[in-house]
């Protein structure tokens, strides 16, 4: 096995590749994660852009997934603005969150669709926030939290009993209709749903296992999976 990358590295990759895209097509419609895994990521997009001057001001952000009813400084609108938005002072009439707009998958459409998506994966197969079982016919709608995705944020609230019960999330078919998309998952945690979701059969028990349908997939890991 060639050796293992870290998440570190792995990162500061992906950012570079992103930034290739960007320099390649200014108005880049890209799909943005939030959570543990991209925060790396985020940091070497904000310290790569500002070396190298990148021009963000074509392209356009949608996050993935939104929390109903939590506080403003637990809003994964806030997460974005405080790891990407505010520190590259993009425009903020660019950014768009799945909670404010009402017909989410008209609007990505009529802006072209995605180019890229990037995506984290829970430790039940949740890719965005679409929790198992979940059928692969699904575009941005509400969902009922797992107990166990509430109990793997709950360092992000308070308590557990803070953890919002509902979210918004773009669907599978959303997801897959990305032209690109890159999976990222880091740490031992992620490796068995990882490995069942690439491997393993297709199916609503892992949500992550559409993403085989999917033609322009890339992943990356630091635990050595193999393709
Ligand atoms: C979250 C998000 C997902 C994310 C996943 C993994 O709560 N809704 O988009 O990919 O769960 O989170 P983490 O990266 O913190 O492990």
């Amino acid at each position: 096995m060639a050796s293992l990358l870290t998440k570190d590295k792995i990162s500061h990759k992906i950012a570079l590749d992103i930034l290739e895209l960007v320099a390649q097509s200014p108005d880049a419609k890209i799909g943005l994660p939030t959570g543990r895994t991209p925060e790396a990521l985020y940091k070497y997009l904000v310290s790569l852009s500002r070396e190298k001057k990148v021009d963000w001001t074509k392209a356009k952000f949608f996050g993935l997934d939104e929390y109903i009813n939590a506080p403003n400084a637990k809003t994964f609108k806030f997460y974005l603005e405080k790891n990407f938005y505010q520190p590259l002072k993009i425009d903020r009439n660019s950014c768009f969150n799945p909670i404010d707009i009402e017909d989410y998958d008209a609007f990505i459409k009529a802006q072209g669709g995605l180019d890229l998506t990037i995506l984290g994966i829970g430790q039940n197969g949740h890719i965005a926030f679409n929790e198992p079982p979940c059928v692969k016919h699904t575009w941005t709608h509400c969902i009922e939290l797992a107990a166990s995705t509430r109990e793997a944020n709950k360092n992000f609230f308070e308590s557990l009993g803070k953890v919002p019960e509902r979210a918004v999330t773009m669907g599978i078919e959303t997801l897959l209709s990305s032209k690109k998309i890159i999976l990222l998952a880091f740490g031992e945690k992620k490796h068995e749903i990882l490995k069942d979701a690439l491997d393993g059969k297709v199916r609503a028990e892992n949500p992550a296992s559409y993403l085989q349908l999917h033609k322009n997939l890339s992943v990356f890991t630091d635990f050595g999976y193999e393709t």
